[in-house]
């Protein structure tokens, strides 16, 4: 063999070494070429034909292609070992390790009570309106019916902006702004954040959120208010809560009422959460004054209507046993995270 042709043996050789797809491959490799009866060996015995002053580069040369080969074969047995570890190996997945931790956000309290309080409420045929923040005293105030020396203007209570605007302090506005867009039939609820100056205590902050609802056509009735406040509360509270009205007054509604649950927790036997009355105040409501219907532009003699309007942190308090209105707003994530 001349040095060209050992050259395309080793050629060979590698590549073989380097195709083998296990141990056994790499053991048939290296017989088939070192091995006793193997290529090399005869091209050794083949190297006393050689020419005189060519055989010291042949030799060489046979020389390497033993070098690369085992050096190829070494290095194909290890690649094969370390793909065994990875790929072949049943320890590659193992189920029964506990799976991975991942840090997931939860759902704030009040967010839970807004969101099915209107899945309730959409299953009855209500749609979600809203309304800004920022409000103006008319539809705050005026067009419900609130006349200005009514307390609740005061600066007591309300913030003012130095717009003359105000934050809204109540959810009632979205009534109006809902009436001068559209007219009758409307039917939605109104979630939303309001805003009043309270001193902060268990149970007051100066931002908290109401739930609004308005129901206009012809021919609704007090009774139609109830039924929707009875199923509303049973839905957010349980079945066997029921709901009672006791006459109040408010300026946009005639008559006006305020709404009770059973307490859910003694069910109307008397405990601490209702202060042993066995009913827990909840909303405002009544039928809509006729005067705010005027505002809008409604004819007050064809259509009737109800609202109410309760508070949403009132309802997240008592459904989840929540002591202090302040927890809900400290974001404390111990407190948080028990709402998974
Ligand atoms: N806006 C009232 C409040 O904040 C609650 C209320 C009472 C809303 C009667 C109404 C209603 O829609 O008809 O105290």
């Amino acid at each position: 063999m001349n040095l060209a042709e050992i050259e395309a043996v080793k050629a060979r050789a590698v590549a073989s070494a380097m195709d083998a797809a296990n141990a056994q491959d790499i053991e048939a490799v290296r017989i088939e070429y070192l091995g006793r009866k193997g290529l090399l060996p005869q091209i050794m015995k083949g190297l006393k034909d050689v020419a005189p002053e060519d055989r010291a580069a042949v030799g060489q040369g046979a020389n390497a292609l033993k070098n690369a080969l085992n050096a190829a074969l070494e290095k194909r047995l290890s690649e094969l070992k370390a793909n065994a570890t990875h790929e072949g190996a049943p320890s590659a997945f193992d189920a029964t390790l506990p799976g991975r931790w991942r840090a997931c956000g939860t759902m704030h309290p009040i967010s839970l009570v807004i969101e099915e309080a209107v899945r309730i409420f959409s299953r009855i045929g209500f749609t979600v309106a809203e309304g800004p923040d920022v409000e103006t005293g008319y539809r705050n105030f005026e067009a419900l019916n609130t006349p200005d020396y009514h307390p609740s203007l005061d600066n007591q209570d309300t913030f003012w902006l130095e717009s003359g605007e105000l934050l809204r302090t109540q959810t009632s506005p979205v009534q109006i702004r809902v009436m001068e867009k559209q007219p009758p039939p409307v039917r939605i609820v109104t979630p939303g954040r309001c805003y009043r100056r309270d001193t902060t205590d268990a149970t007051h902050s100066a931002n908290f959120h109401q739930i609004e609802g308005l129901y206009v056509d012809t021919d609704v009735s007090l009774a139609d208010l109830k039924g929707t406040l009875a199923y509303f509360a049973q839905q957010m509270m349980g079945p066997d809560v029921n709901v009672r009205f006791r006459p109040h007054f408010f300026p946009f509604t005639e008559p006006s009422v305020e709404c009770d649950f059973t307490c859910h927790v003694c069910l109307g036997k008397g405990c601490r959460v209702c202060k042993q009355s066995g009913w827990i105040e909840i909303a405002g409501a009544g039928m809509v004054d006729p005067r705010v219907f005027e505002r809008v532009g409604y004819d007050a003699e064809a259509v009737t209507g109800y609202a109410f309007g309760m508070g949403i942190e009132r309802i997240a308090m008592i459904k989840y046993g929540v002591p202090d209105i302040r927890m809900l707003y400290d974001n404390d994530v111990r407190f948080l995270t028990q709402f998974r």
